[in-house]
């Protein structure tokens, strides 16, 4: 018999900025119970797994990852009586939900660190941090936001010493090497675990932990923090998830993938492939990537983002070549800036030049990987961006619901919402929101929506084996997944013009294909296979007598019938 696999194996992942989401006070600001009724969307959606940006007390100055309380919420979004409510009625609407807990570092605000900076030298107190009279100290380890900070360390009047800033200066480092700080960061994960979170996305887990002479990246303390994490989650005695933020290559992200560590990481390598892909028109690197996420523990995935709330990392040099970058960059609406810290600072659609079929492309991909795909709220809608808001804020615009003011966000006076909702032409709330699309069966949405139900009902998808076929053509991809009951066929052309592809299915010799989305039958299947993709065009096809449960596959595209939610 099969192993039961955890609730998160091959779960959908919608990452969504509460006060971005749905306002349900009216006071410009999305929160917990706007968000409840916003649940029925996502159920009708399709997306199992909820994952909210920081919801703690915060000044905000790194939208809300600098925090302030660990075991509370911030105010603007509501108290932990609405968050409870929230997360049981996500739980009854069969989803689970997941929170952004930053164990690096704190606030300056958090009152450790303003204990800590009027409590003597080597103190107890003062040690919930890293201090230094020297600022060359760690100077092998690289400056994070490159935008904003020429340095790891700054000066604080008060101690007198400098503290470590692995990121902004308003964010200090905790102090791993201090049992307190580890000890009271498990009895926060144990805090939101008896509150019924289903899991974490750990923000930057690589900086937990120092040491001179290094990158102070993935050290071995770090690594051995984060398995005593493990453990402590385990002992609560159920499936959690446990996905780790680590921004670096493969090889370097894998580690943290253990069967005594984390269950997840995202591969952030796999997403700038995919863009390069689109960029270039070439798929061999793309290929290789691809392949090179197969080998990961039993018990392990990764997650796999298009976009998300930071700036699309594309390497710092070695991954992606420099002239694919330029080629994103100079095909981006509105000039080629944009380049912020890490990476480009646009969403999805502008990053696609507006395109649906390159949005629709890179999700047909996505939704059929092994792995955890992850979808950032507003995507499914091919929603845009406000270039020119301070830092991030481009890509946390409000969720755009309704032709109505504000997009149906907020019923506030526009000075007070959280940020304006987006205007630009061709991505104007009052054209591009989810009740238009909902009515609309050829929408992007209604195409997200449906490829999400064809994911449920193959199982293939979620959870088989993954293996690459050799396609002669260079921009286009193929490969099957499988599984003891059933074989399905991917391909997708990362080219402007139409290919047409010869695949080699003598594996499967004489059995039936058909297309999944229309239920369209194909050739049988044979050594010289030939199928035509449009430009960015890209199809499943199951392989064989296989019965479909429930089979919404077969006949016409979903559509929104009485008695569902409405928006
Ligand atoms: C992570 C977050 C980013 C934040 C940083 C510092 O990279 O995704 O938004 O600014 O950590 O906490
Ligand atoms: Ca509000």
């Amino acid at each position: 018999m099969a192993a039961v696999q955890p609730w998160w194996s091959g779960t959908v992942i919608y990452q969504l900025i509460v006060r971005s989401y749905a306002d349900g006070n009216g006071d410009g600001i999305g929160d917990f119970k706007g968000l409840s009724g916003r649940l029925p969307y996502l159920r009708w959606l399709g997306v199992k797994t909820l994952w909210l940006t920081p919801v703690y007390p915060s000044p905000l100055r790194d939208g809300g990852y600098d925090i302030t309380d660990f075991t509370g919420i911030h105010p603007d979004l509501g108290d932990l009586a609405s968050f409870h409510r929230f997360l049981t009625a996500a739980h009854g609407q069969g989803m689970r939900v997941i929170l952004d807990l930053v164990l690096n570092h704190t606030s300056d605000l958090h009152p450790w660190f303003q204990r800590a900076r009027w409590a003597p030298k080597d103190s107890p107190e003062r040690n919930v941090y890293v201090w230094s009279d020297d600022p060359q100290r760690y100077s092998d380890a690289p400056v994070l936001f490159r935008h904003f900070e020429s340095s790891n360390w700054e000066w604080d009047p008060v101690a007198e010493q400098y503290y470590l800033h692995r990121f902004l200066r308003h964010q200090p480092d905790l102090n791993y090497a201090n049992p307190w700080v580890q000890e009271t960061m498990l009895e926060v994960v144990d805090f939101w675990l008896d509150r019924g979170v289903d899991g974490f996305r750990l923000d930057a887990v690589p900086f937990l932990c120092e040491e001179e002479g290094t990158r102070c990246e993935g050290l071995p303390e770090t690594h051995a923090f984060l398995k005593r994490l493990r453990q402590r989650v385990d002992d609560h005695g159920r499936d959690v998830l446990l996905l780790g933020e680590a921004i670096q290559p493969v090889q370097e992200a894998a580690p943290y993938l253990a069967k005594d560590e984390l269950h997840g990481a995202f591969n952030f390598v796999l997403t700038a492939h995919l863009f390069a892909a689109v960029a270039s028109g070439s798929t061999r690197a793309l290929g290789n990537c691809l392949q090179d996420a197969q080998d990961v523990v039993e018990g392990c995935g990764w997650a796999l983002p298009l976009r998300n709330h930071d700036e699309l990392w594309l390497g710092d040099g070695h991954l992606i070549p420099q002239e694919v970058i330029q080629t994103i960059r100079v095909g981006l609406p509105q000039g080629q800036g944009h380049w912020l810290n890490w990476g480009i600072n646009r969403r999805l659609a502008p990053l696609l030049n507006g395109d649906p079929r390159a949005n629709r492309l890179l999700h047909g991909l996505l939704y059929s990987l092994p792995g955890m795909p992850c979808l950032y709220y507003g995507d499914e809608l091919g929603m845009g961006d406000w270039p020119g808001l301070r830092d991030r804020d481009p890509n946390r615009t409000p969720m755009a619901w309704t032709p109505a003011r504000n997009g149906g966000f907020s019923a506030a006076p526009d000075p007070l919402l959280v940020l304006p909702p987006i205007t630009a032409p061709g991505y104007d709330y009052r054209v591009l929101n989810v009740e238009v699309q909902k009515q609309l069966p050829g929408s992007l949405l209604n195409w997200h929506r449906r490829m999400l139900i064809c994911r449920r009902l193959l199982p293939a998808l979620q959870s088989g084996s993954f293996r690459l076929l050799s396609c002669a053509h260079p921009g286009v991809i193929a490969y099957v997944r499988s599984t003891e009951a059933m074989t399905v066929l991917v391909a997708g052309n990362f080219t402007a013009a139409g290919a047409a592809v010869g695949l080699d299915l003598s594996d499967w010799q004489g059995q039936r294909t058909r297309e999944v989305m229309w239920g369209c039958e194909f050739p049988i299947a044979h050594d010289d296979w030939y199928v035509y993709l449009q430009p960015y065009g890209f199809n499943w096809w199951l392989i064989g007598e296989v019965e479909v449960e429930g089979s919404e596959t077969s006949s016409q595209p979903p559509k929104a019938t009485a008695g569902e939610p409405s928006v």
